[in-house]
Formats: structure tokens, C-alpha cells, sequence
């Protein structure tokens, strides 16, 4: 599976719900955990490997790796905290973000079956991030303006530096 970088329209889409959990989606599934593994991260969204469907992995260290599908935040804390992020869709690029503490998701695993989750710390954070993957939202949306263009400045900068290194050769 490809992840697909910032840039890429796909990204900035909103992901239409899973019809029908099946083999497919187990299969699915368990592609989009090795893909997570191969690109080190602790979460990562259908979305990012081009396929719109509300479905995502998160892995976080000392846990299992989970399934989400079809997830609804039904409850977040009122309580924020500031958590560097980083997106396996944006590399090399990591900023604090503040978002709720925890979060009350419920959602459905790989199998069909429900379930309801409350999660604190980094499994709260990566649930939130992912989340807004399904509704094409990046965390450096979550930004200051300045902040974002200084990033996407640098982004552009690398990219340039990549191109014309290329040329040489
Ligand atoms: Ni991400």
C-alpha cells in the first residue's frame, strides 16, 4: 500500500462509511496495520492510502493494534492538552497540537462487532488525529496560520532542494 503525502487531493476529502464489514474489510484491515508498521507510525487512516471509507489502525505502544470503523466521538474531554503530533501523510514534519484529553469513541472492529472505547494519553491523541483523517483534515489545519506556512515554507524548501539534486544526477 502507498500513503499518499500532503498534496494529494484525496487527503482533503471526507471518507463515506463502511457499508458492509466482510472478509474484505478484515483483509483491508489487516493490510492497513502492516502498512502502519512499515511506516513506523502509531496510526493510520483509509484515507491516506486512497481509499475514502471511515475506517482506520492505530497502533500505540503496550497495546494491541485496533480497528476502527465507521467511529463516532461521542464524548471528549473539557479538558485540553498539548501533544506533538507528527502523520506518516506529512513527513518529517512534527508540531504541537492541542486537542481534548481524552475521548469516548464508539466504533466497530474488523470482525462486525461493536465496541465502545474510552481512551486517555497517546491512544486518545492518535484516536482524535485519525479521526479527523476520515473528515479530510490534517493536523497542521490545527495550527496557527503562521506556524502552518512556516512548515509548508520548509516542506516546499526540501522539496526544491530534492528536485535539483535529482538534475545532477
Ligand atoms: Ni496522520
Amino acid at each position: 500500500m502507498k500513503i499518499l503525502i500532503l498534496g494529494d487531493e484525496l487527503l482533503r476529502q471526507k471518507a463515506v462509511p463502511v457499508k458492509k464489514i466482510n472478509k474484505s474489510t478484515e483483509e483491508f484491515a489487516r493490510n492497513l496495520v502492516e502498512a502502519l508498521h512499515e511506516g513506523k507510525g502509531i496510526g493510520l487512516a483509509g484515507p491516506q492510502v486512497g481509499v475514502l471509507e471511515r475506517i482506520f489502525a492505530v497502533h500505540v505502544e503496550g497495546d494491541v493494534p485496533r480497528i476502527f470503523i465507521n467511529p463516532s466521538i461521542l464524548e471528549t474531554s473539557q479538558e485540553l492538552v498539548k501533544y506533538e503530533e507528527g502523520c506518516l501523510s506529512i513527513p518529517g514534519v512534527y508540531a504541537d497540537v492541542v486537542r481534548p484529553k481524552t475521548v469516548k469513541v464508539q466504533a466497530w472492529n474488523e470482525r462486525g462487532r461493536p465496541f465502545t472505547l474510552e481512551a486517555d494519553g497517546i491512544l486518545a491523541r492518535v484516536i482524535q488525529h485519525e479521526y479527523d483523517h476520515l473528515e479530510g483534515g490534517l493536523f497542521i489545519d490545527r495550527l496557527s496560520e503562521e506556524k502552518r506556512e512556516r512548515i509548508l515554507a520548509k516542506m516546499a524548501r526540501a522539496e526544491s532542494r530534492e528536485k535539483r539534486k535529482h538534475r545532477k544526477v
